[in-house]
């Protein structure tokens, strides 16, 4: 056998373009925000570089610069928390004038809404917290399913096209799928955070939310990092539940759940890549921005080589640029 002259298909750049397997396309990025209350606010979010608090009226602002966004991941940063989480849901929140403003500007745009109690529960957590002592503390999986069905509900009515049940509460998609096709909202879809690990690199988001846990921490609801087959057994279930994408999350320390997803699943898999993935590489490459540019490609083509169709990212107007 002689030996194979694979640096032919590497000889310049043409060939390499025109024998690329795995491309990033503009239309799978989803681009995500940290809405706040007020008028014009845009404050920068110390712990992820280039990322901002917005007030609504800059939000769409923002929007009208980008070319080629497709769809946007909102999350509500709410200033006045209680321990139910009362704010996630009212018709006048954050996210539901956020959804509204957006569908009125922009037809066309994609809108999934983060449902979830971190963001307005003043103890941080992602559910109804049964026993606020410190070491025996316990989420109340039932009680914050039914807060859950109200925000999805409520982000529904607004005008959102997908709702991102986030909490990992156990039977979170099937409460939500019954209480929008009972209110006659069964064109709303579901994007479920089907297989999130308790995960250190949440660390940035959670000062953006300022949700970090007053308390204990999410290892009873967010999986452990040493498994991989439950991941699978996690997507499966939603999958039955009803929702219409899975997701995977964090993404690159987890291309391997990605890659069995997709071996495994005949479904839309998207991957969070999060904001300590983020904030890593924005750091560790911020003096140099072609290099920047280079490793931000590298790592996001990653998870598309795994298999991600979408992927959720901070890089999402970067990358736009970069990829006209
Ligand atoms: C929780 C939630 C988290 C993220 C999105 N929704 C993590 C958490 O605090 O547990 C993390 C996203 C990121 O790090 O970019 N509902």
């Amino acid at each position: 056998m002689p030996i194979a002259e694979l640096r032919r298909l590497r000889k310049n750049k043409n060939i390499r373009n025109w024998v690329s397997q795995h491309e990033l396309r503009p239309k799978d990025i989803i681009l995500p925000y940290f809405l706040v209350e007020g008028k014009n606010v845009k404050k920068p979010i110390s712990s992820m570089p280039g990322i901002y608090h917005l007030s609504v009226d800059n939000l769409t602002k923002d929007i009208k610069e980008i070319k080629g966004l497709n769809s946007v991941l909102l999350f509500g940063v709410s200033n006045e928390k209680d321990n139910r989480a009362k704010n996630s849901y009212k018709k006048n929140g954050i996210v539901q004038k956020a959804i509204k403003a957006i569908k009125k500007e922009f037809k066309d745009l994609i809108i999934i809404s983060d449902v979830c109690l971190c963001g307005y529960t003043s103890h941080g957590h992602c559910g109804i917290v049964k026993n606020q002592k410190l070491k025996n503390f316990e989420i109340d999986n039932d009680k914050t399913l039914k807060i859950l069905a109200k925000i999805a509900l409520s982000q529904a009515q607004a005008g959102a096209d997908f709702v991102a049940p986030s909490a990992m509460m156990d039977g979170q998609v099937k409460t939500i799928r019954q209480a929008l096709d009972k209110r006659g909202f069964k064109d709303t879809g579901i994007l479920a955070y089907s297989a999130k690990y308790a995960s250190c690199f949440y660390g940035p988001f959670r000062e953006a939310l300022d949700s970090k846990p007053a308390f204990g921490d999410r290892k009873t609801y967010q999986m452990d990092f040493r498994n991989s087959y439950q991941a699978l057994r996690e997507i499966k279930q939603d999958i039955d539940e009803g929702a219409d994408i899975v997701m995977v999350k964090p993404a690159l320390a987890y291309l391997d759940i990605i890659y069995r997803a997709r071996q495994e699943f005949n479904i839309p898999i998207a991957a969070y890549n999060v904001s300590g993935e983020y904030s890593m590489i924005k750091k560790l490459s911020n003096r140099d921005k072609n290099a920047q540019k280079e490793l931000a490609l590298e790592v996001l083509t990653s998870i598309k080589r795994a298999g991600a169709d979408l992927i959720i990212t901070y890089w999402a107007k970067d990358l736009l640029k970069w990829l006209k």
